[in-house]
């Protein structure tokens, strides 16, 4: 195993401090810190000089372009795509999304057809259906989570139906750390003849990920959900399908022959990126992806792997917690739903605040998850390759401590 405290020195912040005791970041579900390699990658593009990408003819372009390219490369080959053509560079998931909705589905579904999507579905996978299906008159269908927190292949089969003309799919939820079954779920799909999309937003930064061993035909991840910049995303799809899709935007790079009524388009992945694209980022994404693979991604996975079940054990003494999800760390990763009852997660969340402990209060974008499991909210530890187990036991202990309070304590609380 890698030595957590010499990952830690390479994020400048997690010096930070809280009343002189080091900030403890629970929640790398909705971003992460960076490490310095990042930062710099992102530094040393603008300071050593920066063209446009393919455009021009100057060295200062022909650099960009190739680092750019380069950094392509190198996402394809960390999730195991077949080709760098494969790989569009987006803003995030939510735009990888929408360009597989907009860009593809849009000529694709028609009234009366399906998309099924699961009740596990974050808003970036749930709302883009829900606009298309409106547009088209199409059904959004619900593939509903088993009895152990996750999806099914054989329940996903029985709802696709001859009208189902994608399945848009969570790997990993954000709101209980299920990991899904998604090479049984695209197999699924595929007896059926139905496209799958995979939304691997939480999946990608915390367990080793081969878009080929899935066979999916689409995935989807952001790239500062794993140590790199905000800005960055990825769609990857089969070059078949990539080739078969219209520009979602128009612009600068889409465009083979510009005509006065209508353009005819480039070649995919750079027909899907209009505009100049987030090189900079893209840039500190390859840097970021450097960093997770000399840590080892299968390593990662066991770090978190001990986090969770160090967490699980720790939290259950916990008096009146329900904790969510999976339970053990074999099909859940870094990721820990809980509520104290008689505290709203809101209020935990402050009061851990207080004490330096960052963690996620709400309904993390899965209000469909958490109504079909009878709740309104959580409060969400999620962990990352820097986090330690006397991080845990802190934390463990902070929520002891809110537990120990006399309930009308949080009825004081502002806004109760
Ligand atoms: N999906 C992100 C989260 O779970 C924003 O926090």
């Amino acid at each position: 195993m890698f030595d957590v405290r010499k990952v830690r020195e390479r994020f400048p912040a997690l010096r930070a401090k809280h009343e002189g005791a080091p900030l403890i970041y629970l929640d790398n579900a909705s971003t992460t810190q960076k490490p310095d390699v990042v930062i710099e990658r992102i530094a040393s593009f603008y300071r050593s000089g920066c063209g446009n990408v393919h455009r021009g003819v100057h060295a200062l372009t022909g650099e960009t372009t190739r680092l750019y390219e380069h950094a392509r490369e190198t996402v394809a080959r960390f999730i195991g795509a077949s080709d760098p053509s494969e790989i569009v560079f987006t803003r995030n998931a939510t735009d990888a999304i929408h360009i597989a909705a907009f860009s593809w589905a849009w000529e694709r579904i028609g009234e009366g057809d399906e998309i099924v999507v699961s009740e596990m579905e974050h808003s970036s996978n749930l709302v883009p259906w829900q606009l298309l299906a409106r547009e088209k008159n199409a059904a959004l269908r619900f593939l509903r989570v088993g009895a152990d927190g996750r999806l099914r292949g054989a329940a996903l089969k029985r709802i696709l139906t001859p009208r189902t003309k994608l399945a848009a799919l969570i790997h990993v939820s954000n709101s209980t750390g299920a990991v899904n079954p998604v090479e049984e779920l695209a197999a699924a799909a595929r007896a059926r003849g139905v496209p799958i999309l995979v939304d691997g937003a939480q999946s990608v930064p915390h367990i080793p990920v081969d878009v080929r061993k899935i066979d999916c035909d689409f995935f989807v991840f952001s790239g500062h959900k794993m140590l790199g910049p905000t800005g960055v995303g990825v769609l990857h799809a089969r070059k078949n399908i990539l080739d078969s899709m219209r520009p979602f935007f128009g612009g600068g790079g889409t465009v083979r022959e510009m005509g006065r009524a209508g353009s005819s388009f480039n070649e995919a992945p750079w027909k899907l990126e209009a505009g100049t694209p987030s090189v900079a980022d893209a840039l500190g994404l390859e840097a970021a992806i450097g960093f997770l693979e000399m840590i080892g991604m299968d390593e990662i996975r066991e770090h978190e792997r001990i986090l969770v079940e160090t967490a699980l054990d720790a939290l259950a003494e916990v008096p009146r917690i329900a904790l969510y999800g999976p339970e053990t760390s074999k099909n859940r990763a870094g990721v820990i739903s809980f509520n104290i009852e008689g505290i709203r997660p809101a209020d935990l969340g402050r009061f851990l605040d207080e004490r330096g402990i960052a963690v996620r209060a709400g309904d993390h974008c899965t209000q469909l998850l958490f109504r079909s499991m009878g709740i309104a909210a959580t409060a969400r530890a999620s962990f990352y390759l820097y986090n330690t187990t006397d991080e845990i036991a802190c934390f463990a202990s902070a929520l002891r401590e809110a537990a120990a309070l006399p309930r009308s304590a949080w009825k004081d609380v502002e806004g109760a």
